[in-house]
């Protein structure tokens, strides 16, 4: 049996065995299991070992180990930039972040242009690295909003990428392609925040990217379409990053779509 899972803490509301174990049975993999690994962050050095002692190929990494875990794998060059691993394969304890790819893929299966687009980022926690990481590659110009102004800065200085901190206000006197929400601000179960603040004008006709996907549809997202802009959840985005993870264990290109609606249906299930 080739055993990979998802060590985090709390788990148990991953769509991650979904949509891989829909994936291996698209493929005929059957000697392929995706198992859900709680792990507490005080055993982590522990429980990796364990895990790989147990002849498991790989696994996902999710919070809040994605930083905790570097110590004890080869990390490559992106995972070291963003301080942060979200896949490790054991056969050769390499990891890897495939949050980038997930994020970047899935806008440009929407036809999402980066190169000199202006791009508002929210946030600047662990997915919003990923987020500055991955557009800054790209070409895009990148504006970041956060609570935290300070973190912001430290953010841009640590990825060594060029970037503007802003405050909301200063948004209402920039043109914006695109806004990326990377907080947690509109998740289940405080379903009704919203990222955006009342008291600002929002961007007519700009693109929102909500890394939130529970709710697949976001009070922010229907803040977007309210003001003419077209509203794209973060559903796409998990599904693309263990995508690409199942590549790199199965050595198969990923059925995106069945995990896609793999995920879905897991959603669907829990609502
Ligand atoms: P993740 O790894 O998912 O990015 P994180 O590192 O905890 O999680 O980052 C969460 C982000 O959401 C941060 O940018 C945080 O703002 P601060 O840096 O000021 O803490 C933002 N965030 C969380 N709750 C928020 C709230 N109620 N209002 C505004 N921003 C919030």
């Amino acid at each position: 049996m080739n055993r990979v899972g998802v060590i985090g803490w709390p788990v148990s509301h991953s769509l991650s065995p979904a949509m891989h174990n829909a994936a291996f049975a698209a493929l005929g993999l059957d000697d392929w299991s995706y198992e859900l690994l709680p792990i507490p962050p005080d055993i982590i050095r522990q429980g990796l070992r364990e895990i790989r002692d147990h002849g498991f190929v790989g696994v996902n990494v999710t919070v809040p180990h994605k930083q905790a875990v570097l110590p004890f794998v080869k990390a490559d060059e992106l995972a070291t930039a963003l301080g942060a691993v979200n896949t490790i394969d054991f056969r050769d304890n390499r990891a890897t972040n495939t949050d980038v790819a997930g994020f970047i893929g899935d806008l440009k299966a929407h036809g999402i242009e980066l190169a000199n687009a202006n791009v508002l980022v929210l946030g600047a926690g662990g997915a919003a690295r990923s987020a500055v990481y991955g557009l800054a590659r790209a070409g895009a110009n990148i504006g970041i909003v956060n609570r935290t102004a300070d973190k912001a800065q430290q953010l841009i200085a640590d990825l060594g990428v060029k970037a503007r901190v802003l405050s909301f206000a200063d948004t209402e006197d920039w043109y914006v392609d695109l806004i990326v929400n990377c907080t947690s601000v509109g998740m289940w179960p405080k379903v009704d925040e919203c990222p955006w603040p009342e008291d600002v004008a929002f961007p007519e006709g700009a693109t929102v990217y909500d890394m939130v996907y529970r709710p697949e549809r976001t009070r922010l997202l229907e803040k977007a379409e309210a003001h003419g802009g077209r509203a794209i959840g973060g559903l796409g985005m998990l599904v693309r990053q263990g995508a690409a993870a199942f590549k790199i264990w199965t050595g198969e290109a990923a059925p995106v779509e069945v995990m896609l609606e793999a995920a879905r249906e897991k959603l669907r299930v829990e609502s």
